[in-house]
């Protein structure tokens, strides 16, 4: 077995064992918006509209505290554009949401992911002409890109420097990248690119980690571990949301399933009584859903998923190449095909 701890100070103190975390939905109703005992997310009347389409409409949403949330859905159904709007890569029309009490709207995603929520996209954003450490170096909360660039820091910077390497080199051997962290980011498999931006998510020392189908494009010889990686989150006291297409993943990893369709939440559940749910089975079960990207057996991005993967990583470049915040939204056109 692999050792899936994390270090010391990335540990929190609400750590549920599995029985506990069984009992949490005894009494929750199986119904959209439910309540949950301990929500550490709490979203409302969160809307945003393109064009005349309603991309997300969720009236209420509870998301339980120290548990895995499965997130799924139809492709557009807009599970990508919640997780814009919660942390702060797109504005919604109307809302509010918050954590533990404190409002998260109005905020760039650097200021979210300071108060403990952040999230990895469904298409890697790795720069593949830095190295792997440099990539998760970036991850570190308020690092500015041409810090990384500037080989002439000031010494004030050289011991969070230092700090930020030290940590960065813990999260790559976690995900035994360890041996991989001098090498150019372009020379992982997409697989690996997963693993790297979850390092650098991670970074932050979040508490809530929201992650847009980690495994889409994964080798099936690296999901296992990426599952056991997403599962010793959870179970060091994180909080997960997880979007999947694959539902044996699904009801292999989640302490509950809340549904989308049309923008909306359709139904909640646990795992095991997803398909005893009509409304699951008519808006998803029932019908057959491809991936919306394409990747080869390596994971890498195929066909028009390569084209837009490029294009997301020179927007990267050109926002780190002009001192830019990479946590800054600087891709909204691009975010559409990214859907
Ligand atoms: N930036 C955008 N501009 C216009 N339409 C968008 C944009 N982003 C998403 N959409 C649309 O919103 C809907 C929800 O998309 P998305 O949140 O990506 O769904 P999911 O992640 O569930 O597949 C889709 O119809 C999609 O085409
Ligand atoms: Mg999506």
């Amino acid at each position: 077995m692999p050792d899936h701890r994390l270090p010391d100070h990335l540990q929190t103190d609400t750590v549920l064992t599995a029985e506990q975390r069984a009992s949490i939905f005894t009494d929750v109703p199986h119904s959209p918006g439910a309540s949950k005992p301990d929500p550490i997310l709490l979203v409302d009347n969160v809307s945003r509209t393109f064009g005349g389409l309603k991309a997300v409409d969720v009236a209420h949403l509870e998301i339980q505290r120290g548990c895995i949330t499965g997130l799924i859905g139809p492709n557009g159904a807009g599970k990508t554009t919640l997780f814009n709007l919660l942390t702060g890569f797109d504005r919604p029309d109307s809302g509010t949401w918050s954590m533990d009490g404190q409002s998260l709207g109005r905020m760039y995603p650097h200021q979210v992911a300071r108060r403990g929520v952040v999230r990895t996209f469904q298409l890697t954003k790795a720069l593949s002409k830095l190295t792997v450490l440099d990539n998760v170096r970036l991850g570190a909360t308020g690092q500015r890109g041409e810090r990384i660039v500037n080989t002439l820091l000031p010494w004030t910077w050289k011991a969070q420097e230092r700090a930020v390497t030290e940590r960065a080199n813990e999260l790559l051997a976690r995900f035994t990248l360890d041996t991989k962290s001098d090498d150019l980011a372009g020379s992982l498999s997409g697989g690996q690119r997963k693993l790297l931006e979850m390092a650098r998510a991670l970074m932050t020392e979040p508490t809530v980690v929201m992650l847009d189908e980690p495994m889409a494009g994964v080798n099936p010889a690296l999901t296992q571990s990426l599952l056991g990686h997403i599962k010793s989150l959870r179970d060091e006291g994180m909080t997960v949301v997880f979007v999947e297409h694959d539902m044996d993943v699904i009801r292999d990893i989640s302490d509950w399933v809340v549904v989308m369709a049309q923008g909306s939440v359709i139904a909640e559940s646990t795992p095991e009584h997803l398909s005893s749910n009509s409304a699951v089975v008519d808006a998803y079960l029932g019908s057959h859903h491809d991936q919306a990207l394409e990747f080869d057996d390596e994971g890498n991005p195929v066909g028009a998923t390569a084209v837009l993967a490029s294009a997301l990583e020179s927007a990267e470049a050109e926002t780190l190449e002009t001192g830019g915040d990479l946590s800054e939204p600087d891709i909204t056109d691009l975010r559409r095909e990214n859907s």
